[in-house]
């Protein structure tokens, strides 16, 4: 069986850290967001085809760094096609029944169990679910009482969702589907959904957690959401005379002498966070530099970056990152 992880998006809106890495390879909580995705495919899973044109020079040099033990095949999309598109441009890679993954949430889908539920109801189509209190940025499912979704609309209103129940971005399909997907940009979600509704979509839901990764606040809440209850402190960190709010998490040789660091705040490897600096709800990455008198507050710094002292931060994404010319 074929998955094809759909993470070809620019990932605009984590800028300027997405003009250094593409989205996919964002760390959260020290794995890249593929990887976290990639570990959640089950071994039936033969080949990963990822469709990408954003920075694929980056994810192809990761890759071969950290090889992901199973077959990852990248092809190229020069021009994004859509999430129907980027599907359709790598049929003849796809044999038969086969999983279509959105790469930018964290869940704790069991996608084994889902592939089983999507055999059993024998549709054309199945897609996993998630509740949420505010479903207009997401894909909307009606079910019966069979799971059968009779409706789907792609990012409604407020007030006119018929349910709380959102795309969670994972599908298992029919190769059939594949027919019904045309040449050029198709979006699966507005235009290939709708034809599926009378061959049998079905609607999988399941427990545990959903932590969608694309913005700042996401990002923030999926280190938040997978932060050890308690803290986990390295022991070549030093922090002599450093206040702790828990929970948070110090990889190796990060140095807070003095500072105050916490609650809900991970500090990559080599971080130094000056004296009387506090740091609170924030990601710093691999080599940031904080100097003393600083306060932190929901920021995400990329590797490397340098907080000049008595820096007040608060909400923002900061690297020296460029857009490329
Ligand atoms: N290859 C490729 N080409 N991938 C794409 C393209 C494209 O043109 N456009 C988007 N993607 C990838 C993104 O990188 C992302 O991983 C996934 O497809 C979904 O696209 P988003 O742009 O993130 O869509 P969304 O978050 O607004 O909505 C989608 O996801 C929601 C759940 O997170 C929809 O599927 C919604 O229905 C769903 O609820
Ligand atoms: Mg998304």
């Amino acid at each position: 069986m074929k998955a094809v992880l759909l993470v070809g998006g620019m990932g605009t809106r984590l800028r300027p850290l997405t003009y250094r890495i593409p989205k996919p390879l964002v760390p959260v909580m020290g794995k890249p967001l593929i990887m976290h995705v990639i570990d959640s495919i089950p071994s039936e899973v033969d080949e990963v085809i990822v469709p990408i044109g954003y920075k694929r020079d980056v994810m192809e040099e990761y890759l071969k760094a950290h090889p992901p033990g199973r077959r990852i095949t990248l092809v190229d999309e020069p021009e994004p096609l859509g999430t129907g598109g980027a599907v359709k441009n790598v049929e003849d890679l796809i044999d038969g029944q086969f999983l279509v993954i959105n790469g930018d949430v964290i869940t704790s889908l069991d996608v084994a169990s889902f592939v089983k539920f999507h055999r059993a109801k024998g549709g054309i189509a199945s897609i996993s679910l998630w509740p949420v209190d505010d479903p207009s940025p997401f894909g909307v499912a009606q079910l019966d009482s069979e799971s059968r979704i009779t409706r789907f609309q792609e990012k409604p209103k407020r007030e006119e969702a018929f349910s709380n129940l959102i795309n969670a971005g994972a599908y298992a399909l029919e190769r059939e589907v594949l027919d019904l997907i045309g040449e050029g940009f198709v979006s699966m979600e507005r235009e290939v959904f709708p034809k599926l509704l009378d061959k049998g979509m079905y609607g999988y839901q399941f427990e545990g957690h959903w932590i969608d990764c694309g913005t700042r606040e996401n990002v923030l809440n999926a280190f938040n959401s997978l932060m050890p209850e308690g803290s986990r402190i390295s022991e070549l960190s030093v922090s002599t005379g450093a206040a702790i709010r828990h929970p948070v998490v110090l990889e190796d040789e990060v140095v807070i002498a003095g500072a105050t660091i916490g609650p809900r705040t991970y500090l990559s490897k080599r971080v130094v966070v000056g004296p009387m600096s506090h740091v609170v709800g924030s990601v710093l990455y691999d080599d940031v530099r904080v100097g003393i008198k600083c306060v932190i507050k929901d920021c995400i710094l990329d590797a490397g970056f340098t907080v000049p002292d008595g820096s007040i931060l608060t909400g923002e994404i900061l690297s020296t990152a460029q857009p490329e010319e």
